[in-house]
């Protein structure tokens, strides 16, 4: 009987240390691989607005800008709008967010490297990517207000107005803090939007620098033509460091118009010449990936290519498109982050995409209906 007793407890203890074991194993397995992603946190003031108003702030339709002194009155006006609405916003949070939603991992794999102060704007911006799992990695000055961001809406069309304020006063003791410094250390993906050049071009190539020592991968998006076009000098600091490159087709076009690229009829084609013909410092293969709005993202390296269907999804189904391209890099990062193909990347990029443009602003529901 003793004996017996015995054996049950063995093989009771054993059976459950072998599946506690094989559950550690799986979930160390698949966690995510940590990411460091660096941008301006910005709170989007979102309304519809009349053509008047473009005409007034001298905004252009389906653009993105930095204001200007005689767009200061932008945001206050929008305030008055009676269907203003508060969103979360700023180009890499809006990654960080939804990267975090879609691999729903068990602990933030996502630090966030940005600069607001401590007011109300700030708050909601480090209260809501917390909720969503975002290590922020925040400086809070006192220099500037939280930044913020015009979206001036005019039927699906949305243009933007970024007021960088306290985003703007990123400091390099903050880029040399102890918390920046753990969040580069234990990272080995490194995402950092084009609207970082506009701030200081030597924080990105620290950044940079910090993924090519630890072996990582340093990833960049064009984020707007305004980039590519006035902050050329500083693109080009940092573009032989970027293995792996994200834009829309706008950006792409004039990425090739900047760069007086001749044979490249189509995005995919820019795509191919993007991979093989920018400098490169990197040992591994660079790799592009543009979106098209609902046409297939094209992706390629200097020896590869490919391209994923987007499922249409109806315009009376989509609220705005507000952070689209931000939630494909989201989505397609966290699949990244669980070594899955560039193909299926593309493909939780799109779905996680398609979500955010049914949802007002950069905002999902509390679980995706995808897993990478
Ligand atoms: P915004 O420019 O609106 O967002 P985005 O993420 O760039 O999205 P877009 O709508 O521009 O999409 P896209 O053109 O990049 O991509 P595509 O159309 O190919 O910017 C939003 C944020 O930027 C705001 O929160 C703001 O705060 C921030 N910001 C502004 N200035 C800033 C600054 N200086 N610094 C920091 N932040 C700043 O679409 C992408 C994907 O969407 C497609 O691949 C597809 O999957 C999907 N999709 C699009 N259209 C469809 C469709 N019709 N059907 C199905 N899927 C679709």
């Amino acid at each position: 009987m003793h004996l017996q007793l015995l054996f049950f407890f063995f093989s009771f203890f054993f059976s459950n240390s072998v599946s506690y074991l094989l559950t550690l194993i799986h979930s160390l397995m698949s966690a995510p691989t940590k990411t460091y992603i660096q941008c301006n946190p910005l709170l989007d003031i979102s309304a519809a607005v009349d053509d008047a108003f473009f005409v007034k702030y001298k905004v252009s339709k389906a653009a993105a800008s930095l204001v200007t002194e005689e767009q200061a009155g932008i945001y206050a006006e929008l305030e008055q709008q009676p269907n203003v609405t508060y969103v979360p916003g700023g180009s890499g949070l809006n990654t960080a967010r939804v990267a975090q939603w879609i691999a729903q991992p068990k602990e933030e794999f996502i630090s966030y490297v940005g600069c607001v102060a401590d007011d109300k704007y700030g708050k909601i911006l480090k209260d809501s990517a917390e909720k969503d799992g975002v290590k922020m990695v925040l400086e809070h000055t006192t220099k500037a207000p939280t930044g913020s961001c015009a979206v001036c809406i005019s039927g699906k069309e949305r243009s933007l107005v970024a007021n960088l304020a306290a985003a703007n006063c990123l400091s390099q003791e903050h880029m040399n803090s102890p918390e920046v410094a753990k969040a580069l250390e234990g990272s080995k993906l490194f995402y950092l939007t084009g609207f970082t050049l506009t701030i200081d071009v030597n924080y990105v190539i620290q950044v940079a620098e910090a993924a090519r020592k630890a072996g990582g991968l340093f990833m960049m998006n064009l984020s707007a033509p305004f980039i590519i076009q006035f902050f050329t000098e500083n693109l080009n600091k940092v573009l032989p460091y970027v293995d792996v490159l994200f834009s829309n087709d706008d950006e792409a076009s004039v990425l090739a118009k900047t760069f007086q690229w001749e044979d490249v009829p189509t995005v995919a084609d820019i795509a191919k010449k993007a991979a093989k013909d920018l400098p490169y410092n990197g040992t591994g293969k660079r790799l592009v990936v543009f979106t098209q709005g609902s046409n297939p993202t094209v992706w390629a390296t200097s020896e590869e290519s490919g391209s994923v269907e987007v499922t249409p999804i109806a315009t009376d189904k989509i609220v705005d498109t507000n952070g689209a391209g931000d939630a494909f890099v989201g989505g397609f990062l966290a699949a990244y982050a669980l070594q899955k193909p560039v193909n299926r990347c593309c493909e939780v990029g799109n779905y996680a995409a398609g979500v955010i443009i049914q949802h007002d602003g950069c905002t999902f529901p509390e679980k995706p209906a995808l897993s990478p």
